[in-house]
């Protein structure tokens, strides 16, 4: 017999995020919102489409939010979360991260069937060749574009010749269509320096733009240039070739990319905790610990409590300490703590609890949570 387990709430709308159990994802929507308008208009009259990025919301609402907004489509990171989205009704999708292998082609092919508009990244003629050889006689049409690498050495083939040869060959394959190039420069977003993160992502721009130059040269036509983080993305949005960039941190944001780039984008997410023991003077320990707060980035820091500093002190444990004196926190407290790194943290929890002036409005599932296929 199946065992059909039903998702457990902390709470109920219309209740104060005060009554909600612990630990959870509470997020400020009227923040959310601004932030999302503060993007917008930022691009407002500019030659850039925005595309946010769902790695970070990992939530078909929040793309609803997104595309109310005047965006283009949206980024997803993985199929899973392309396949979350499309169920969802969102059409115009790109996943932006490289797939490889049989299982992983027919699962787009499938997926290609019921959304077409779900777009592809490649880096790699086999890739594009066993897309096409899979498209063949089935209706379908692989919609690619080649990543290149403009410094952040993970994905992406080379600029220059290597990413004309890529595109020659992939122009040549009748069952697909090449949109575009991807050119994302992760490895800058979190330079603390506004000059310096400018200049290094200027040059990581030239390389994309003298590409993108090259192979349309060649008669190759490449109708997106996508590109830029929350970091980078104005920066990237003067470059000539870019047709559209592709942020996603700044809806809610976290410690380290504060500290990175300031407060144009405030903190809309935190997680909520409950002080469970105090067994010293100074100390206290909540019932968030690595299973609820990702420490990849460090740990998260107290939202309120200034002279107080977290740190994880297991998996379901986490100490309060006060720089000096007595904590201003008491047994069963709530204290909200903001993640150090905000995409890896929501991948923990299974709903937003959102919330204006402290009243719960929205419950929303954060449906693309553990879709990492
Ligand atoms: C390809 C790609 N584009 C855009 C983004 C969004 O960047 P951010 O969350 O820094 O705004 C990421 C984040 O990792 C990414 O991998």
């Amino acid at each position: 017999m199946a065992i059909v387990t039903q998702p457990v709430l902390c709470g109920k709308v219309g209740q104060s995020i005060d009554e909600l159990d612990t630990p959870c994802l509470v997020v400020d929507l009227d923040i959310a919102e601004a932030n999302i308008s503060t993007l917008f208009s930022t691009f407002k009259g500019k030659k850039v489409a925005v595309r946010p990025h769902l790695k970070t919301a990992k939530c078909p609402e929040f793309a609803k939010l997104f595309l109310a907004a005047g965006a283009q489509g949206v980024c997803v990171s993985k199929l899973s979360e392309a396949e979350v989205m499309a169920k969802a009704g969102i059409s115009d999708i790109l996943i932006t991260t490289e797939i490889a292998g049989n299982i992983k082609i027919e699962r787009y092919l499938n997926l290609l069937a019921g959304s077409p508009d779900v777009k592809v990244v490649v880096d790699h003629i086999a890739t594009a060749k066993a897309l096409n050889e899979g498209a063949r006689g089935r209706g379908v049409k692989p919609k690619v574009l080649i990543e290149i690498n403009v410094g952040q050495d993970r994905c992406g083939i080379a600029p220059g010749e290597p990413a004309l040869e890529l595109a020659m060959q992939i122009s040549k394959l009748s069952n697909l269509e090449l949109l575009g190039v991807q050119g994302y420069e992760g490895h800058l977003q979190h330079i603390q320096d506004t000059n310096e993160r400018k200049k290094c992502c200027e040059a990581a721009m030239a390389k994309l733009n003298s590409t993108v130059e090259l192979i349309r040269s060649k008669g190759i036509k490449l109708t997106i240039v996508t590109t830029g983080g929350t970091g980078t993305c104005e920066f990237c949005a003067e470059c000539s070739a870019v047709t559209e960039v592709q942020p996603g941190s700044f809806v809610f944001m976290d410690k380290a990319y504060g500290e990175a780039i300031g407060t144009k984008y405030k903190v809309a997410l935190t997680v909520l905790a409950t002080v469970i023991s105090t067994p010293a003077k100074g100390r206290a320990v909540i019932d968030a610990g690595w299973k609820s707060l990702s420490i990849d980035s460090g740990p998260a820091k107290p939202a309120d409590l200034y002279g107080v500093a977290y740190t994880p002190a297991g998996d379901e444990h986490g100490h309060l300490k006060a720089e000096e004196g007595n904590l201003p926190i008491d047994l069963g407290d709530k204290v909200k703590l903001i993640p150090s790194h905000i995409d890896t943290t929501l991948n923990l929890h299974d709903h937003y609890y959102c919330h204006r002036k402290n009243k719960i409005v929205h419950i929303w599932e954060i449906a693309g949570r553990g879709k990492v296929q």
